[in-house]
Formats: structure tokens, C-alpha cells, sequence
């Protein structure tokens, strides 16, 4: 086989589709659309500072800098960039997302976030208030087209680029896995992960530099039958035999933990990042 025949922004739009198809046909983005599990996920980033904090330090961003946050979610970086530097473009396309970023960016007392509701392949560069020194995406590429996704981001950036993604299977992936055969009578399928994501940039003629990283990954959960709640709405269960299946299982990875019921793992992630003069 002759590597260099491989179409790997095909492989990505494949890889893509079949995590989706898996999950139903939803878009990426609206997994995210509740306004529940946008407060969900701003409420875990706060218990993790040092992630946030980490973020900060990679980008090199001051006073002056100028940045564009691709796929924003909750505002989790985006709000507190935004008090530290001149400027701050987040986009992000899920409703329920944004109604808690506005909410975060107001009880913050920020002023100088602009906050675009759309999906990264529906944006216009020249709708954006670019050029910005620094362009980032945090665990958002749920891009079909990585290559044109990438290219608008260099487009943008007069400095650097950066982005975070997932190595290997996550924990709540490996839950899927383990899952979705009983659950739906097929393989689960995980979407792209960096190795193809790399492939992508290295054809474009972008080497990256790249740094790995492992992060904890906790959900929380009151009590066993809220957890069921919370997994029955995420994997799509609606029958009484399905719901027998997912018991079984969570009753079997779920810690009692001081009260609460706690599932958790460790997911290797990965930060690649590239001064924007690799850009074609
Ligand atoms: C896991 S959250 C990450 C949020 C934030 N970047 C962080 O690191 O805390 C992923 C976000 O990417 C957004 N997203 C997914 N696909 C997207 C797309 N095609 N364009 C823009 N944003 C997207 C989702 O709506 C979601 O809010």
C-alpha cells in the first residue's frame, strides 16, 4: 500500500460520519444544544482550574492579544480569555451553549467577547472581526471537512494556531463501546482521533508541535437512577429491555463515592500547535 494515496481528510469525513450515524444523525454540535448539558459542562470545567489555566499559558496570549475561540461551548475558556486580553471571537452553533456563555460572560462582568452562533463551516472569515493573533479550537473539531476547517482558521490567525484532540478511546467512549452492541445491535463507532487529524495537517505541508496530555474525566451523579436518566436521554434508550442492559452495566462501573454515584477514567488528549507562516 503507498501511504501517500491515502485521501486522509476522506478518512476523517468517513470516521466523522459513522461516530454520527451511530448516534443518530445528529450533527456534532447538537449534542451539545441543550442548555442542561451546556450547564453540565461548565460546571465539571470548574472543577478542573488547572486545565483552564494550562490552556492560558499554551496559547502566550497578553493584554493586546486578539483570539479566536472555535467551537466555544459554555464560554469555559472564552470568558476568561476574554479578561485577559483585548478581544475575544467565540463561535459556537449550539443554542443552549451560547444562552449559558452570555450568562457566564455577563455574571463575569466581560465586555469584550463577541459571541457568533454558527457552525465553523457556515462562517464567512470576512463576517468575523479578524485578523487575530492567535486562533484556537479546544475539543470542538466536529468539523466534516477538517482540511477547509483548518485552512479558514489559518486564514484568520496572524500569529499561531492551536488546537486540542483526543488519542485513543475516551472512558465515556469505551462506555459506548462496551454499550451500544447490546443496546442497538451494532458497533459502536469512535469518531476521527489526532493520527488522522496529524496526517490531515502534514499534507496541507503543516508540522505541527505537538504535546500529550492526560486529563481525569468524572460525571457525578446524586443517586444510581438519576445516572440511568442521564444515559437512557444520551444513548438513545427507550425500551424496558434496553434499559435493563444499561442498568446492569452502570451498576457495574458506577462508584459509590461519599453519597454520590461517580463514573470516571483518565483520556489521553493532545495539543498540537503551529506558527501561522506553515500555513499555505
Ligand atoms: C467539548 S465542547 C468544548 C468546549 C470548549 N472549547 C472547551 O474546551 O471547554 C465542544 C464544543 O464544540 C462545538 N462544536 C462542535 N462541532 C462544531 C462545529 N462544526 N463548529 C463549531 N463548533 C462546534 C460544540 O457545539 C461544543 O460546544
Amino acid at each position: 500500500m503507498d501511504i501517500h494515496e491515502i485521501d486522509w481528510n476522506e478518512v476523517w469525513k468517513d470516521l466523522h460520519e459513522q461516530n454520527l450515524s451511530r448516534r443518530r444523525k445528529e450533527e456534532c454540535a447538537s449534542i451539545w444544544e441543550s442548555r442542561e448539558s451546556a450547564l453540565e459542562f461548565l460546571e465539571r470545567s470548574n472543577k478542573n482550574p488547572q486545565r483552564v489555566a494550562k490552556v492560558f499559558s499554551d496559547l502566550g496570549v497578553g493584554p493586546a492579544s486578539r483570539v479566536l475561540d472555535v467551537g466555544a461551548g459554555p464560554g469555559t475558556l472564552a470568558v476568561p480569555l476574554a479578561s485577559l486580553c483585548a478581544h475575544v471571537t467565540a463561535v459556537e452553533p449550539a443554542a443552549g451553549m451560547v444562552e449559558v456563555m452570555k450568562e457566564f460572560a455577563q455574571k463575569e462582568g466581560v465586555e469584550n467577547l463577541e459571541i457568533v452562533s454558527k457552525r465553523w463551516e457556515d462562517i464567512d472569515p470576512a463576517e468575523l472581526s479578524g485578523p487575530y493573533d492567535v486562533v484556537f479550537a479546544s475539543y470542538s473539531l466536529g468539523m466534516p471537512d477538517i482540511r477547509a476547517a483548518v485552512e479558514k482558521m489559518c486564514k484568520l490567525a496572524t500569529k499561531r494556531v492551536c488546537l486540542y484532540w483526543f488519542l485513543g478511546s475516551s472512558p465515556w467512549e469505551q462506555w459506548m463501546i462496551d454499550l451500544w452492541p447490546a443496546l442497538h445491535g451494532q458497533e459502536y463507532r469512535s469518531g476521527p482521533k489526532a493520527d488522522v487529524l496529524f496526517h490531515v495537517l502534514y499534507d496541507m505541508g503543516i508540522y505541527p508541535n505537538m504535546e500529550t496530555l492526560q486529563l481525569s474525566y468524572t460525571r457525578t451523579f446524586p443517586d444510581f437512577d438519576a445516572a440511568v436518566e442521564n444515559f437512557k436521554r444520551e444513548y438513545h434508550v427507550e425500551t424496558d429491555a434496553q434499559e435493563k442492559i444499561l442498568r446492569e452495566y452502570l451498576s457495574s462501573v458506577l462508584k459509590e463515592e461519599g453519597g454520590e454515584f461517580v463514573l470516571s477514567g483518565n483520556s489521553m488528549r493532545v495539543k498540537l500547535w503551529w506558527e501561522v507562516d506553515q500555513c499555505a
